[in-house]
């Protein structure tokens, strides 16, 4: 195992359980905790989202164990040559390298949504129009799928990580 690999395993390990850590508590207690707790769970949403580096945090630990996950990859099928993509382990490390993308994905529209919400908070005065109401019905939609699109895509990507190598 060359150095370069070793450090960007270990990159990759590191960025890998503190993202999927932040998402699965924000999707299972965090979010839920906000939403049962009206005003007071809107003003801790606000701060957390605009006033904490936490969406920085997510962004930058999914995207470091997105490029590093895809590299050691590369280097793993010899960049998509090798038989090795067809091995047991191969075929695990692509399941859960896949459901890790995707978890990325979800995770971008759930902070897209996040942030149009706050935004359309900010703007609601009082009792909220016909209009704003269809659109925060729509947001909230949106977050609970993307949600939960992260949530089980995060899942079967950290059940395949922990478990490929033993595929033969
Ligand atoms: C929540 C997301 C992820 C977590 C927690 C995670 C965690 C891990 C862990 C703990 C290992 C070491 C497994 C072992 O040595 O048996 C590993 C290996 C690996 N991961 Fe991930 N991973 C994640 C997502 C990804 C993604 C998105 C990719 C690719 C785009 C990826 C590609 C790889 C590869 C290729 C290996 C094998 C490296 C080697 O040959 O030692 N992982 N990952």
């Amino acid at each position: 195992m060359t150095l370069v690999f070793s450090i960007l395993r270990f990159v990759h390990i590191i960025a890998g359980i503190l993202w999927a850590g932040g998402a699965l508590v924000l999707n299972f207690f965090i979010a839920p905790t906000m939403g049962a707790t009206g005003d007071a769970g809107k003003q801790f949403a606000g701060h957390l989202m605009g006033k904490t580096r936490f969406t920085t945090f997510m962004m930058v630990t999914g995207l470091t164990t997105v490029v590093a996950g895809a590299i050691l990859y590369g280097i793993d099928s010899s960049w998509f040559q090798s038989g090795w993509m067809k091995t047991g382990t191969g075929i695990g490390f692509g399941i859960g390298a896949t459901a890790g993308i995707v978890a990325f994905i979800f995770g971008v529209m759930l902070g897209n949504t996040n942030r149009g919400l706050a935004a359309l908070g900010a703007q609601i005065q009082g009792k909220p129009s016909a209009e704003q109401m269809s659109a925060l019905q729509a947001l909230v939609k949106r977050q609970a799928m993307a949600a939960q699109g992260n949530t089980i895509c995060m899942l079967i990507s950290i059940m395949f990580m922990a478990s490929a190598r033993f595929f033969g």
